[in-house]
């Protein structure tokens, strides 16, 4: 890489000092120009760019030239501009215009755990070793930006892409998504955080145009990606499919321009999804930097030469020209793509990444021992000295890495729960049953499991053979869940039901009837329906793991790993359980037609009217006991919360002290979360929030003490009249737990 970088900058000195410096420019003292020249700050390398660049390269510069790839400017030595998906793993290569794979061999990569359990994990420090090794990856296939993570809010447990994004909390991802993006760009590739903003479902995603007050979108939706941008310091954000107060989010005026570039001072550059941009004049005046994934009007979609018919592209030059356009909406853009390279391919002192690696595969595992979710057990976890051990389920042998839209990968090897199982448990005896038969499928944009899962007999057959090798195990350990298949946990299409698939509920509760000692494991990246729950003895909230899959879950079964995840959303019983309750809440009501790429769509209104009472804030609101609570989690020893200290006040800040103690005989980690509560308020707000988290790991009966700190943002809501955040004087309760519904500790202060 470093041998290409310099040939291109040496013959772009060549050229410029060859042919005199375009526009007369003078080369700084060393002679090496300017925007060469790395001892000069970026600023001054992006204008003497810009001001060497032609209208023509300013232009061919914001948008692609293939499906995942922008030109450069071959005359200076500016290089082309690649990315790549996605939020858990470096997506194999595909064909210069087309979808299909480009058959590499060198591409199988390191499979993250799912963003959903990364924030299970409650633990920044997982965060930043997660963008660090995916960054990693990403650098060692020349990859300049990654196209994750995703941000979006859990507003519905149906939501396909739940899987992808960090839970229900804004405060829990806003803290979680930082360190991932630092960690990535440390390693000279920019996080692309996405869906920006409001893309919480996946039915209609294209069409759907969202009515949220603003109390709700600053206070619920946009605090993530505000995170992201002002203390995570991304360096690109992509424009999400949907509609939000009538404009295409992937050039819209109020969430690009007026939030995330004046109010947020993003100087980084908005990149459109793939696909989501529909009109040049908008995209020009509304805040999109680079189209990427445009089938364009009057072309075949995907032909070859569309590129230069891309919204940003010849209409857009044209326009220029004619000066429907001014040039200075133009420089703005160019310039944020000339940083994106100055802190990408530009800088020769990036690091080089590593691919596949077995630290990259240990940190999968660590990642995923963290976030597995311990949420019921009996006396059964973890299994010590088992002789009979029969495994039941599909998700026990299928692999999930394959699958789910545009964060499937290509993996150098996936171990399942089935094989971890059986290697870590290597002197019982382990059987398998299938038990029901899910989605026997194994292919994804051209990448195939290798797996045979056809199966012959019936379900019938599948659930008597399960039950009668139950009857004859010592312990049995059911694993199912979701998948990566269509309406399950997928890109494109929403969950059509609560309740888990292939009627999974029938075969839990025939183990249940005859095997003492189950467990059961759901993995998936959404609640799911527990109707069982209470007839279970263990149950254990599993993730889309990655590469280390099956390691992780034996790891935590073992009780080689205690686990300490905490739920990043809230189980409920029934989907009545959650806020959504009319078609204008979801999936949104027919509205006006609007012009969509060639076609005209129908566009589907959908209005947010529960507001910010979303996950654990409606449970409180409407008094709902849920399954089991948002934070929730077990371990296999047990903590003591000691009484919380404070020391501070609101302006200046407020730090908590509060003594956690393990007095079990094993180590262990507890979170301790922290909750406001503002009962008196001009408006009305949940009974309380997550304003901080401190997770702590402990010996057997080692205390330590976590400090917690808050200032007055904590005490704040979202004011839109004012605009503005407002913390109003009078008192507040700190709730210190170690669930949103396990409180345990109350320090009233005022302010
Ligand atoms: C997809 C997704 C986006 C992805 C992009 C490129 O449609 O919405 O998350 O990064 O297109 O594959």
């Amino acid at each position: 890489m470093k041998t290409h970088l310099v040939c291109c900058i040496l013959s772009a000195v060549a050229v410029v000092t060859a042919c005199g410096n375009q526009n007369g420019k003078q080369a700084a003292g060393n002679g090496m120009p300017v925007f060469l020249d790395d001892s000069k700050t970026m600023d001054e390398r992006v204008e003497d760019a810009l001001s060497r660049m032609t209208l023509e390269e300013k232009v061919t510069v914001l948008h692609a030239q293939s499906k995942f790839s922008s030109a450069g400017v071959p005359r200076l030595g500016l290089p082309e501009v690649w990315m790549s998906d996605g939020p858990h793993g470096i997506r194999p290569e595909v064909l210069w215009d087309k979808w299909e794979q480009a058959g590499w061999t060198s591409d199988s990569c390191t499979a993250f755990p799912a963003l959903t359990a990364l924030s299970a994990t409650w633990n920044p420090e997982m965060s930043r070793l997660y963008g660090k090794s995916i960054g990693e990856e990403a650098r060692y296939r020349k990859k300049d930006v990654l196209l994750g993570p995703g941000v979006n809010i859990n507003r519905t447990p149906l939501n396909g892409r739940s899987f992808e994004y960090f839970g229900e909390d804004p405060y829990l991802t806003s803290r979680m998504v930082v360190p991932y993006v630092q960690g990535v760009q440390g390693n000279g590739v920019a996080a692309c955080v996405k869906h920006f903003a409001l893309n919480n479902q996946e039915t209609n995603r294209f069409t759907t145009d969202v009515n949220v007050d603003d109390r709700t979108l600053y206070e619920i939706y946009l605090p993530a990606f505000k995170a992201a941008v002002q203390e995570g310091g991304a360096w690109a954000i992509m424009g999400s499919y949907n509609l939000y107060k009538g404009q295409w989010n992937c050039h819209n005026q109020y969430l690009l321009n007026d939030i995330l570039k004046k109010e947020w001072g993003f100087d980084g550059v908005v990149v459109s999804d793939w696909g989501g941009t529909h009109d040049t004049k908008e995209a020009v005046e509304n805040g999109l930097d680079m189209e990427f994934g445009t089938w364009t009007d009057g072309l075949k979609s995907m032909a070859s030469n569309s590129y230069d018919s891309y919204y940003l592209a010849n209409p857009y030059l044209e326009g220029l020209k004619s000066g429907k356009y001014d040039m200075q909406t133009l420089d703005d853009k160019v310039r944020r793509v000339l940083r994106l390279m100055y802190r990408t391919n530009m800088d020769k002192n990036r690091p080089y990444g590593s691919f596949a690696s077995p630290e990259h595969a240990a940190a999968a595992r660590k990642i995923g021992d963290e976030a597995i979710v311990l949420l019921k057990n009996e006396g059964v976890l973890p299994i010590k000295d088992a002789k009979k051990i029969l495994v039941v389920g599909e998700n026990a042998i299928k692999m999930m890495t394959v699958g789910g839209g545009s964060s499937s990968l290509k993996v150098k090897k996936e171990y399942s729960p089935l094989e971890g199982i059986k290697e870590r448990f290597k002197d019982a005896d382990v059987e398998y049953e299938r038990g029901y038969i899910g989605d026997v499928g194994g292919e994804y944009n051209g990448v195939s499991t290798g797996q045979d899962l056809s199966e012959s007999r019936f379900a019938e057959q599948l659930l008597k053979d399960a039950v009668t090798a139950a009857k004859n195990a010592e312990y049995v350990i059911f694993i199912g869940g979701l998948n990566k298949s269509d309406h399950q946990d997928a890109e494109g299409a929403d969950r059509l039901s609560y309740s888990l698939p292939y009627s999974q509920d029938t075969v839990i509760e025939a183990l249940a009837s005859v095997a003492p000692k189950l467990v059961v494991v759901n993995i998936s990246g959404n609640a799911v329906a527990m109707p069982w729950a209470d007839m279970v003895p263990a149950i254990i909230q599993d993730w889309y793991l990655g590469s280390e899959a099956g390691h992780s879950l034996a790891d935590v079964l073992s009780g080689d790993v205690n686990p300490s995840g905490k739920l990043p959303f809230t189980i409920g019983a029934t989907l009545d359980d959650y806020p959504i309750k009319t078609a204008e809440q979801y999936p949104g009501v027919p509205g006006e037609e609007k012009r969509l790429g060639t076609n005209m769509a129908t566009i589907m209104n959908e209005t947010y009217s529960e507001g910010i009472f979303v996950g654990y804030r409606w449970f409180d609101k409407e008094k709902i006991t849920p399954v089991f609570p948002f934070g929730h989690g077990l371990s296999y020893t047990t903590f003591e919360i000691g009484e919380p200290s404070m020391v501070g006040s609101a302006e200046r800040g407020i730090t908590f002290k509060v003594s956690v103690k393990n007095t079990g005989s094993v180590a262990g980690a507890e979170t301790v979360e922290l909750y406001i509560s503002d009962a008196e308020c001009s408006v009305e707000r949940p009974e309380k929030e997550l304003k901080g988290f401190a997770k702590v790991f402990l010996e057997p009966g080692e205390t330590k003490v976590a400090e917690i700190t808050i200032d007055k943002s904590a005490l704040s809501f979202f004011d839109a009249g004012k605009h503005a955040w407002v913390a109003e004087k009078g008192d507040f309760q700190a709730l210190f737990g170690t669930s949103s519904r396990d409180i345990c500790r109350t320090v009233k202060f005022t302010y």
